[in-house]
This record gives structure tokens, C-alpha cells and sequence, in this order.
């Protein structure tokens, strides 16, 4: 294990311990160490095929670790836990086709222990959250992509998740839609208070969104940098990537991707 990683984290809610994980002789995951505190916005980024999906279904209890253990709020975790909700990235198949929007994430809740109304109530609410409170009654094959994928969202936050992990939410929506829904994203988790994990390849979004980004480097996969994100609560889509200390952070990233050591230049604490 990484000692650097756990130092000095008082408000822990998930806790990655040595997590390795094989398919068959082939080794994916080497003793990753990570740390989620409350209330935080970490974005977990590597190249594609480091495992950073195989990651997310280990921290959600979909698939369990060959080795090391994942701790949510101090309890082990072997099945998704009930103050865990997950967004995939392909959206078109995470929504039924037969059913409205609503009855998507009213049906959600039906492993709930709410009854008829309150799982009515809760799903109006998800839905109004994300801009979804006027179309209610639409399936998902006459919503865009964009709208599909915030219908998503609005059935993961009905669970009133304590978090939520995502795994590429917006990798298959074009650009201008990912950007408004990376800003509803920090919008809700502001406004919400949820911790947010959140899987993705690009660089520049891991950045804009997080308040820390974990790198990945190749396989066998291991945290190969922590980079804090000083960039305040509050960001913008223009003047926020137009900060010096965005484009600092962001080739920081992108040399720890690339198994190269940080210069001076990337003079970011981590
Ligand atoms: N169920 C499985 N059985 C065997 N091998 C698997 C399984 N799931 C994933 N893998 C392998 O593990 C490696 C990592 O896959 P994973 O999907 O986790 O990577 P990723 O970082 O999410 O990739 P991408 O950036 O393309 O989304 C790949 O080589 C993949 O073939
Ligand atoms: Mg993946």
C-alpha cells in the first residue's frame, strides 16, 4: 500500500483497501489504495483498458476483489449498498424502453421500502431536479441523448444516495450536452451535498470536476498520482479552463498517465 494515499483524512466515507483484481491469470487492478471523503467530488481517470469500469464494479459490490476490501461507512462491502447509487454510461440500454421517464425511476424504487406515493413523490422530485419536471410522460425513445442520460442521473439521486458512482456518464452525448450535463452534475452534488465518484477518460473533464483527481497508470493498474484541485466549489465551463492553474493541473494529469514524472511547471501540491 501507498501510505501517502491514506494520510490525513478525517471525514472518510469510502475506503479502498489493496484492492487487486484478476480475470483468470490476467491482472487488472494491482493494490489500489483510495480514499472518498463526505462530501467530496473525486474523479478516478486512466487510459482506456486500465480497468477503471472493472474499478467501479468492485467499489459497488458488483464484483468482488481478488484481494483488499472496499469499506463503505465503515462496513465492508459485498453487495451495492443501499446509500449507493451507480450511473452507466450507455444510457440507452440503462432505461426501459416501455415505460415513461417517470415509471423508469418510480419502478427504481421499488426495492425500496416506500410505498405507491412516496415513490411517486421522490421520482417527480429526481426528475424536476434535472430539468425532467415538465416531461414526465415521455418515453425514452423521444428524449435525446442528453435528457436520457439526466433521466439516468434523476434515478440514481431518487435513492437519495449518500453517493454515487458514474462510470463515463457523458461519453456518448456531444460536446455542448456534456458540458451542461457535467454542470448539472456539480450543480446537484453542490446543492445535494453528495459524495461523487466519477470514472472518465478525459482529462479535462476530471479536472473541471473534481476535487481530486486520482491517475491511473497502465496494467496492471495502480494509483500513479493524487492531484488536488484547487479550483474553489464554483466553476465555469470558460473561465475556469482559461485558469493558469487548469492548464497546470490538467498536464500534471496527463503526464501521470503517461508514466512520466511531474515537472515544475505542473507546481501543484498533490
Ligand atoms: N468480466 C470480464 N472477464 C474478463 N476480462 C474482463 C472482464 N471485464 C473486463 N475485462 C478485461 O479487463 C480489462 C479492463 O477492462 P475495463 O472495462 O475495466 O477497462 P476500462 O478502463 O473501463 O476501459 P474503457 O476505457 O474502454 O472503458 C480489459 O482488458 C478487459 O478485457
Ligand atoms: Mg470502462
Amino acid at each position: 500500500m501507498n501510505p501517502s494515499v491514506n494520510a490525513g483524512h478525517p471525514g472518510v466515507l469510502l475506503n479502498v483497501q489493496g484492492l487487486s483484481k484478476k480475470y483468470g491469470d490476467r491482472e487488472i487492478l494491482r493494490e489500489l489504495d483510495l480514499i472518498v471523503e463526505s462530501g467530496e467530488f473525486v474523479c478516478i481517470v486512466g487510459p482506456s483498458g486500465a480497468g477503471k469500469t472493472t474499478l467501479l464494479q468492485c467499489l459497488s459490490g458488483l464484483s468482488a476483489p481478488t484481494a483488499g476490501r472496499v469499506v463503505l461507512n465503515g462496513r465492508e462491502i459485498h453487495e451495492t449498498p443501499p446509500e449507493m447509487a451507480i450511473v452507466f454510461q450507455d444510457y440507452s440500454r440503462s432505461l426501459m424502453p416501455w415505460l415513461s421517464v417517470l415509471d423508469n425511476v418510480t419502478v427504481a424504487l421499488r426495492s425500496t421500502k416506500l410505498n405507491k406515493q412516496a415513490r411517486h413523490e421522490r421520482a417527480v422530485a429526481a426528475l424536476t431536479e434535472v430539468g425532467l419536471g415538465d416531461h414526465l410522460a415521455l418515453y425514452p425513445w423521444q428524449m435525446s441523448g442528453g435528457m436520457q442520460q439526466r433521466a439516468a442521473i434523476a434515478r440514481a439521486l431518487a435513492y437519495q444516495p449518500e453517493i454515487v458512482l458514474m462510470d463515463e456518464p457523458f461519453a456518448s452525448v456531444d460536446a455542448q450536452t456534456r458540458a451542461d450535463l457535467e454542470d448539472l452534475t456539480l450543480a446537484l452534488k453542490n446543492h445535494l451535498g453528495i459524495t461523487v465518484v466519477l470514472v472518465t477518460h478525459d482529462i479535462d473533464e476530471a479536472v473541471y470536476l473534481a476535487d481530486r483527481v486520482v491517475v491511473l497508470g497502465n496494467r496492471p493498474t495502480q494509483v500513479v498520482d493524487i492531484v488536488e484541485v484547487e479550483l474553489g466549489a464554483q466553476r465555469d465551463q470558460i473561465s475556469t479552463k482559461a485558469d493558469p492553474k487548469f492548464s497546470s493541473l490538467r498536464s500534471r494529469v496527463y503526464r501521470g498517465i503517461r508514466g512520466e514524472a511531474p515537472t515544475a511547471a505542473d507546481a501543484v501540491e498533490g
